[in-house]
Parts: C-alpha cells; sequence; structure tokens
C-alpha cells in the first residue's frame, strides 16, 4: 500500500504562501518520503492556493528554492547574451549552477524562466508548473530543478536543454534542416513523453503539445516543457475534464476548442499536428500561406492516405532524403490521431509502438549526394562531435553498405596529413541553435 506523506504546503512552497525568508528549505525535500509518496493533484488545492490549504498531502518535490539575487548571478544579471526566447510567460535566459551553490546540486547549465508580471500568463501557470513537474520525473519531460518566489517574484529553473526547442529548428530561416531519422527520433521522444503522462497512477493530461514546448537536447532527445497547462485527468467515471478552453490555436482539438470537454485524446490531436509539422515542416498555422493553406490540418488531411498525394506535401527541406514507407506509415497515424471522433485516435501507447519500428526502415531511402568536408586539427569543433548523432551515424552507415552493395565509387579520401570526410549532405549539414523566439504564440 502507498504511503501518504502529510506535509505543510508551507514547507513546500514556504515564501509564496506568506512564510519569512529564514523558513526557506536550503536542500532538497525528503527523498525517501518522494518514493513513496503519492502525486498531488492540482485539485488539492483551492483556486488560487491560501495559507489555508497548507494541511496538503505533497510529495517530497526534490526541488531547490532559488532566492532572486541568487539567480541573478546565475544568470549574470540576465544579461541579453544569456537571453534563450520568450513566450507567453516571460523571458528565458541561459545561466550556471556552480557546485558550491547547494549541496547535492551538480555544476550544470540552466534555463531560468522569468514570470513576466504584466504578461498572459501568471502565479496560477507558475504554481502548476511547479505542482506537476516538480513531482513528475521522466527521461522525456524536461526536469524542473528549482524555483523562485520571492515577493511578487515568480521564476523557474529546468535544465538546459543545448539545442532548444523543436520550433526553432522546424521553422526558423536559418536553421539546418532535421534529417528524417532526427525527426522520428523527436516524435518517439515526444510520443513517450505523453505516453507517461497519460499512463500515470493519476494521469495528466498536458494539454500544451506544440513544437515550441518539445525540447531538445544535444542528441536530440526530445522533452516536453512547460505544465503551465497541465490538469489531472478525469476521475471515477467521469469520461472528460470540463475546463476552460486554453491552449494554441492550431493544436487544439477541435471537440475541445467546440465544448471544453478535455481528455487525454485532446493530447493525442496536438502530437497528430505535431507529426504533420514533422513530416511538411509547415507550422499548424501560418497566416503568411494562402488562405486554403494557413490551417496545416485542413491542408494536409487529403494527402494523408497515399503515397503518391504524400510525396507532395513532403517537407522539401528534406530533399527526398526518406522512407517514403515510413514517412506514409507515420502520414497514417497523423491521420488517426487527427480524427475528427476523438474515440478513433489511438492511445499514445500504440502510437509510440508504431513509429519505433520506422526508424529501421532505411532502405528505400534514396541516394544522398555526397560532399567532402575536410576537417582539419584547427577547425573541428566540439559542435562537429554533437552533430554526430547516433542516428546520423546509423544512416551513414547504412549508406556505406548500400555505397559497396551498388560498387559505387564515392570513397573517403582520406590521406595522413588532412581527415576528410564523406558524409551525406543532407544528414551532415551544420545544425545551427535556432535564433531566439520573441513573439508569443496565438493563445487560445
Ligand atoms: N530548458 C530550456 N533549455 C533551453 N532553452 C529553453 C528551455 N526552456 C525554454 N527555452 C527556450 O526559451 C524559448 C521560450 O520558451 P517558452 O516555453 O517560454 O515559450 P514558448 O514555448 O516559445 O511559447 P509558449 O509560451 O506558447 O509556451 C523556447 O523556445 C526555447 O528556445
Ligand atoms: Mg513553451
Amino acid at each position: 500500500m502507498k504511503m501518504l506523506y502529510k506535509i505543510q504546503w508551507s514547507s513546500c512552497l514556504p515564501s509564496c504562501m506568506g512564510f519569512s525568508e529564514d523558513s526557506l528549505p536550503k536542500s532538497k525535500s525528503n527523498k525517501s518520503a518522494s518514493k513513496q509518496a503519492q502525486r498531488l493533484s492540482f485539485s488539492d488545492l483551492s483556486n488560487p492556493p491560501t495559507p489555508e490549504d497548507l494541511s496538503i498531502s505533497l510529495v517530497g518535490s526534490n526541488l531547490y528554492v532559488f532566492s532572486v539575487s541568487e539567480l541573478k548571478v546565475i544568470t549574470q544579471t540576465f544579461s541579453s547574451n544569456n537571453f534563450l526566447g520568450e513566450g507567453g510567460f516571460g523571458p528565458v535566459h541561459k545561466g550556471y549552477v556552480d557546485e558550491k551553490l547547494r549541496p547535492g546540486l551538480k555544476a550544470q547549465p540552466v534555463a531560468v524562466k522569468v514570470l513576466d508580471l504584466d504578461g498572459a500568463q501568471g502565479h496560477r501557470e507558475w504554481l502548476t508548473e511547479v505542482v506537476f513537474l516538480g513531482q513528475l520525473r521522466h527521461p522525456h519531460l524536461v526536469k524542473l530543478i528549482g524555483y523562485c518566489c520571492e515577493d511578487e517574484h515568480r521564476l523557474l529553473v529546468y535544465e538546459f536543454m543545448t539545442r532548444g526547442s523543436l520550433e526553432n529548428h522546424l521553422f526558423k530561416r536559418f536553421s539546418a534542416s532535421l534529417p528524417w531519422v532526427t525527426r522520428l527520433k523527436i516524435a518517439i521522444g515526444a510520443a513517450k513523453g505523453l505516453a507517461f503522462l497519460h499512463e500515470a497512477e493519476k494521469p495528466v493530461i498536458y494539454r500544451d503539445f506544440k513544437a515550441s514546448n518539445i525540447l531538445l537536447d544535444s542528441d536530440y532527445t526530445a522533452k516536453l516543457s512547460d505544465f503551465g497547462l497541465a490538469k489531472d485527468g478525469p476521475e471515477g467515471d467521469h469520461s472528460h475534464v470540463s475546463t476552460r478552453v486554453m491552449g494554441t490555436e492550431g493544436y487544439a482539438a477541435p471537440e475541445y476548442v467546440m465544448t471544453g470537454h478535455l481528455t487525454a485524446k485532446s493530447d493525442v490531436y496536438s502530437f497528430g499536428v505535431v507529426l504533420l509539422e514533422l513530416l511538411t515542416g509547415r507550422r499548424s498555422m501560418d497566416k503568411t500561406r494562402p488562405n486554403r493553406e494557413q490551417n496545416l490540418v485542413d491542408w494536409a488531411r487529403p494527402f494523408l492516405n497515399s503515397a503518391r498525394k504524400l510525396s507532395r506535401i513532403m517537407d522539401p527541406r528534406l530533399e527526398g532524403q526518406y522512407s517514403s514507407k515510413a514517412a506514409q506509415k507515420a502520414a497514417e497515424l497523423a491521420y488517426l490521431c487527427l480524427s475528427s471522433h476523438p474515440k478513433h485516435r489511438p492511445l499514445m501507447r500504440t502510437i509510440v509502438e508504431t513509429l519505433e519500428p520506422l526508424q529501421d526502415m532505411l532502405d528505400d531511402i534514396p541516394m544522398a549526394h555526397f560532399v567532402y568536408t575536410v576537417a582539419t586539427p584547427q577547425t573541428k569543433t566540439q559542435d562537429d562531435d554533437e552533430s554526430k548523432t547516433v542516428e546520423e551515424e546509423k544512416i551513414k552507415r547504412h549508406h556505406r553498405h548500400r555505397h559497396q552493395l551498388h560498387g559505387q565509387r564515392h570513397r573517403n579520401r582520406s590521406s595522413p596529413a588532412v581527415a576528410a570526410l564523406s558524409e551525406d549532405a543532407t544528414v551532415y549539414k551544420k545544425f545551427g541553435n535556432g535564433a531566439p523566439r520573441n513573439s508569443p504564440e496565438h493563445r487560445l
């Protein structure tokens, strides 16, 4: 049987509840408690939480509490050099924590998100993020390291995700195109994150699944960020949660927008939209396009169930370097996710199981043009190393194999003096980190 630990809400978020700075925990809460306790639902808090809420069951959340002055040191006073981007919550800055800051907190780069007090989101979104992400841990969820709640200041401190958001990679003009296998890896990682949330003992509906909320690690491992809109799933006999319609235009499921009825299948719809974005390289909503092409789902749907038609809407930046068979399967899956009947949409678990085998479909990837890049010891950077992900190596090996089979003469021109790399032109373009983003999405 699960143990339920009674922890005072004040001990978790003391300064937000009007408690003195002195009572701030200086290190993590009791870890052993967190392992056994049950996740606190957001509904366990009244709206907005008050000090009367204090007696609630809460897991030891493993979060560090920071002061504003500490975060200024960490981010070099939120210097513009460290600016990463800005969404509805507020600006995000890169920072660095050193090992002396807290016992047990390792030295690492972090991303610090500052609540814009004049912005669209507020204390409630901040608290939702702390309550959900503070308790949920998974390889495909971004790790919340801690928070700051001092006077009116509300900040969040996350693990730093080296490659920023999927949105930056897919849509920013100056970022190099993501190779097909990397797109699949991202889709699978994000799907695993959602599957974890939906299958949790107390299921969570994420509600804001979109390309800008999928962050990428150095090896393109996808992690979900931004739990400000997350909701506890329906309980007991309830089929859905009734809630105010929130989310982002172009990603939210139609029945949720129309009725306010939220289910895990709303996330599945949003997943279908992101899958389409990965296939087509187009934004879910793009007001710069002709009218009938502005809504990605409406425009792409008729092309999804035929291989011949699909090729007409695949991202031109892939330059044909993808498996048509795998793309067709992914498109059929997207079609199901985007069904107007939520019940017809697959479970996230099924989506993971459908996508995973597509990673091994490499046979029908057309032969790439080969370019010869000369790397000298002077020009080789750490970034060059990082850009060779496991998937890229896999494709490279595959192509080498194919070249052997076809007896082609594309060989490495290596010499002892200069290391020459023969590489797939699409796969080995250098990945930029994407330009910072300033404009918030179209919020519903
Ligand atoms: N943990 C992180 N590591 C690295 N970069 C991050 C991290 N969190 C956020 N960012 C960067 O900051 C940008 C802004 O993120 P934020 O989540 O605030 O806004 P958004 O997702 O673009 O918009 P929205 O408010 O609609 O969610 C992201 O696009 C990303 O590039
Ligand atoms: Mg976001």
